[in-house]
């Protein structure tokens, strides 16, 4: 349940194909991570530009009609977890048996064709914060894609000196996405050479479980709330002078979070007005 399944193909091995869908792009990389959980990769429009962060519409025909005999395409908001300098485009799914996007994209494999409506947008985006000192990045579940984004995103290094990444899953396994790309940066020799080098060392990562055992468990809400993820951090509660925040998770999650910041004196920014924290819902299928 918890290992990874190495399904990963190489993208040298693509051979380019004629899109035959509207707006297709082409499948060149897999990995299923857990029995709920896979990342796949495409490729990106050349006149496609997007902001770390934000999110666009993709999908896969859906079902020929069978009074009309016609297909539509079935498209849902996806997070984009590769950050806006990749020349691909990566995204972090989860697998829903019966949901109608989500049990025919698991399947998707390289070469494969995926629709991508290139017109990006989303609020957790550097735009909308003003300056601050310290970022914090609150994930659930696959909430954890704009992170993955923004977490290899140079401007994230250059605002801030320190960067939480808080990332609450049921089960261990469901961590593994987002601490081998935490990892990862490390030995990443163009971010180490255009950031700086030891760059990831601002990122504190504070992973946690709530129905498996693993080195911290519970809710980031509640470890919040006792101190104890503060504690366990070496960091002060949030505070509208230093703190900066960004939201991604379930529905309850991000209301939850919310109210926590109003009383820490935090406020909602948008693109239009930015301010302390901004809010994304998880696009569960
Ligand atoms: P829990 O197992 O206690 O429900 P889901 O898969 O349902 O989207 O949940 C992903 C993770 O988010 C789970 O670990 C879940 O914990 C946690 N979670 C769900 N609701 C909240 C909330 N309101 N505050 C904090 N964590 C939450």
């Amino acid at each position: 349940m918890n290992e990874i399944t190495p399904v990963t193909n190489a993208a040298a091995a693509v051979a380019p194909k004629t899109p035959t869908l509207p707006d297709a792009q082409t499948v060149t990389e897999v990995k299923h991570w857990t029995d709920r959980l896979f990342s796949f990769r495409m490729t990106r429009p050349a006149s496609m530009r997007f902001r770390s962060g934000e999110f666009v519409m993709i999908g896969l025909m859906g079902d020929v009609n069978p009074k009309t005999g016609k297909q539509k395409p079935l498209l849902r908001a996806y997070s984009i977890a590769s950050p806006s300098w990749d020349e691909e485009l990566e995204f972090y799914s989860i697998k829903v048996q019966d949901g109608p996007l989500t049990s025919k994209l698991q399947h998707i494999k390289v070469g494969d064709e995926v629709i991508l409506r290139p017109k990006p947008v989303g609020t957790l985006v550097h735009d909308a914060l003003i300056p601050g000192k310290r970022l914090w990045f609150f994930a659930t579940g696959t909430g954890f894609a704009p992170f993955a984004s923004l977490l290899r995103e140079p401007q994230t290094y250059e605002d801030y000196d320190e960067i939480v990444i808080t990332h609450t899953c049921r089960e261990a396994g469901e961590l593994t996405y987002g601490r081998e790309l935490i990892e990862s940066l490390k030995d990443d020799e163009l971010l180490n050479e255009v950031i700086g080098e030891g760059f990831w060392k601002k990122i504190k990562y504070y992973p946690t479980t709530t129905r498996e055992e693993s080195a911290k468990m519970g809710r980031i809400t509640d470890l919040m709330k006792s101190g104890e993820a503060f504690k366990d951090l070496g960091v002060e509660p949030l505070n509208p002078d230093t703190d900066r925040a960004m939201i991604c998770g379930n529905l309850a999650f991000n209301l939850e979070l919310k109210d926590m910041f109003e009383e820490y004196g935090l406020e909602e920014g948008a693109n239009s007005k930015p301010a302390h924290y901004v809010v994304e819902k998880a696009f569960l299928d």
